[in-house]
């Protein structure tokens, strides 16, 4: 289904034309013309965002922000306010307002700013269902032991206010967990905001997080609501903490024993009530041993830890994670009675998975596609398989000759910099190729790189793949 989106624009032309750009980027849309209209559908209709003017006849773009926050706070909104009216913007992300564009601006600017909006409000909305389903598009598979453990440590700790730490390799299904426990808790009609340290540099991160006053640094003409006030009353949850710069870490370790916050440049101590959840997939411990990761952090971060043990350790998951997969994608890849022989579901439980459950469910994809209309075999699992292993060798080798040949380059003093170079050499293969595997889509692109918008752009523009 495609994300639905809300317009409430009085100006007709103007909202025609929003209307057909958002049509176009493939998003439903009822657009009106009155807060009170917008009020009212809201209550009658499910909305993944809603787009607001400000200045609007009646109920006044304001009233409409908290009167929304109050009846679906779960429901995120994007106010659009004219160039000169911070304060009001301001004053909208205080009620609850989750971004503000300053008209006029770029579609690109308000399409990158929906996707992620959207893909915020999936994260709050789209249920995760916890052991078997083979009828959600998410849920947590798996009856193993240790997987059933976890689902029971769900339960126990969601409705308590405890600090989480979700651990475990990539793709092994952290940000499921994060969303599962929200879902459980008490907090599960409040909101639910997810930050991904690793891709906002680290020159904005506090101030994503915290907020900053006017003047706080350089280039900051406003004053911002940082995403700890933001999630008021809800849920934050800090992926990739591993990946957190010293200087932020020692602000997060104050809010978490304080439950203050303070905007950057500012004096203000301000309440928060927020619930944290953490994850990473990064070896704590040897940060802390190389002092790269504060301890003290740690352990306030580390009061309940759930560990979720990579798949080759529970084998016993992977054909009901296959069927999962199996079912869910065949309808989308127009696949009519998808099925598995057991020999090729058996190979698949023998692979190492270093990817774990995110390679698990590509390999699966790809097999239905090969196999299509047919049932997978073992052929099309080795053929998947080959192909995988292919790319890795191939890089394997090549990479230690790239890198032999560089180094001995610079200790010929042919070259220096060789860690620039490297970065240098690889940066234009990985933008457009993960550009292009997202099909032109940025926001996507941009979140498997772990990077942000603004950096992905940059380079696609370096690239010539981007005015
Ligand atoms: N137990 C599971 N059952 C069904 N799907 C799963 C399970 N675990 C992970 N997945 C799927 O695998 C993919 C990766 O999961 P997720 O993004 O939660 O992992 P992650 O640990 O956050 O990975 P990363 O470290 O790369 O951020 C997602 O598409 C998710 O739906
Ligand atoms: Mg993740």
């Amino acid at each position: 289904m495609p994300p639905r989106i809300l317009l409430i624009e009085d100006d007709v032309s103007a909202g025609a034309a929003f209307e057909k750009v958002l049509r176009k980027a493939g998003y439903e849309v009822l657009s009106v013309s009155r807060g009170e209209e917008g009020l009212a559908a809201a209550v009658r209709q499910q909305f993944d965002l809603v787009l607001t003017d400000f200045k609007l006849p009646g109920v006044s773009g304001l009233e409409l922000i908290s009167k929304l926050r109050a009846s679906q706070p779960r429901l995120p909104i994007i106010m659009m306010t004219a160039h000169g009216t911070t304060e009001t913007a301001i004053q909208a992300t205080k009620l609850g307002a989750y971004e503000y564009l300053v008209k006029p601006f770029e579609v690109d600017e308000l399409l990158d700013l929906v996707a992620s909006v959207v893909e915020q409000s999936r994260l709050m909305t789209e249920e995760v269902e916890l052991g078997e389903s083979h009828s959600a598009p998410r849920a947590l598979v798996g009856n193993s032991r240790v997987m059933q453990s976890i689902y029971k440590q769900i339960g126990r700790i969601a409705a308590t206010p405890v600090t989480v730490l979700i651990r475990g390799e990539t793709g092994t299904g952290k940000e499921l967990v994060a969303r599962a426990i929200y879902q459980h808790s008490e907090r599960a009609d409040k909101p639910f905001i997810a930050i991904n340290c690793a891709a906002i540099p680290e020159t904005l991160l506090e101030s994503e997080l915290f907020g900053h006053e006017r003047g706080a640094f350089t280039g900051a003409q406003s004053q911002r609501i940082g995403r700890f006030e933001q999630a008021s009353g809800g849920t934050i949850f800090l992926d990739e903490i591993g990946d957190l710069p010293q200087n932020t870490q020692s602000k997060l370790l104050r809010v978490l024993q304080e439950r203050h916050i303070q905007r950057l440049g500012g004096n203000e101590l301000l309440a928060v009530d927020v619930r944290v959840l953490a994850a990473t997939h990064c070896d704590i411990e040897t940060a802390i041993r190389e002092k790269e990761f504060r301890e003290d952090l740690f352990y306030r971060l580390n009061g309940v830890v759930i560990q979720i043990p990579p798949l080759r350790e529970r084998r016993e998951d992977i054909p009901s994670l296959v069927e999962f997969f199996i079912q869910r994608d065949a309808h989308a890849l127009g696949v009519e009675s998808p099925s598995i022989q057991s020999d090729a579901l058996s190979l698949l439980g023998d692979q190492f998975w270093p990817g774990n459950v995110r390679e698990l469910e590509n390999a699966v994809r790809q097999a239905l596609l090969l196999a299509r209309p047919f049932a997978i075999n073992p052929e099309h699992v080795k053929q998947v398989l080959a192909q995988g292993r292919k790319a890795v060798s191939v890089l394997g080798a090549g990479y230690s000759n790239y890198v032999r040949d560089l180094l001995s380059r610079v200790q010929r003093g042919e070259e220096q910099d060789a860690y620039a170079r490297v970065i240098a050499d690889l940066e234009p293969e990985l933008f457009t190729q993960a550009f292009r595997l997202a099909q032109g889509n940025q926001g996507r692109a941009a979140r498997w790189l772990g990077v942000t918008r603004l950096k992905l752009r940059e380079k696609l523009r370096q690239l010539g793949l981007h005015q």
